[in-house]
């Protein structure tokens, strides 16, 4: 007689028995897989990067419900100035290059694959202070409305403020900011 594991057998092998997988994330791990599972994928990425020495390139990859996936890249010496992500979250990876990231608390360098988690009011300032160009991701729960400015801290203008929450609502699935116009991470 067979028991009920032996007639179901192994359940990894039959995946009619497995729960169904979420077409989208929607939790923080879940948000960070996706960065992962996308950074794991060059194909998907690697030839849309484009490099813009007057002002850092981004492109937004994809959307989903309640969450938005952007491309940047830096060349040597662009940085986004101190800023915080409004009432997002976000997971933040570096795909290519360097960054550097500065807080209240110090600073810290990352390099290809690491990732870290931000919260809603989390600021920082995030610079290519390398001699090679970096390329990162970004996903954004909810996507990304308001992205203020901290100009006390990084002295930049406030006017970068409004640049990737605008771009985030345009159209255009590609866009390039102006230099005056910097952008965000
Ligand atoms: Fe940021």
């Amino acid at each position: 007689m067979n028991s009920d594991v032996q007639i179901a057998g192994d359940w990894l092998d039959i995946p009619h028995l497995l729960p169904p997988v979420p077409a989208h994330p929607s939790t923080v791990s879940g948000f960070a897989r996706l960065a992962r599972t996308i950074a794991a994928d060059r194909a998907s990425w690697s030839p849309l990067v484009d490099y813009d020495a007057t002002s850092r390139w981004y492109h937004r990859l994809r959307t989903g419900p309640g969450y938005e996936v952007w491309l940047l890249s830096w060349v040597p010496g662009q940085g986004s100035g101190a800023h915080d992500h409004g009432r997002s979250s976000g997971v933040f990876t570096v795909l290519r290059g360097r960054l550097t990231e500065r807080t209240a608390y110090g600073q810290r360098t990352l390099g290809p694959g690491a990732q870290h988690v931000i919260a809603p009011g989390y600021a920082h300032d995030v610079v290519n202070d390398s001699l090679e160009p970096a390329v990162s991701l970004h996903v954004y729960f909810p996507g990304l409305t308001d992205m203020p400015f901290h100009p006390g801290r990084s002295g930049r203008s406030a006017a970068s403020d409004a640049v990737l929450a605008a771009t985030a609502h345009a159209p255009e699935q590609r866009s390039t900011a102006t230099a005056a116009l910097g952008g965000g991470n």
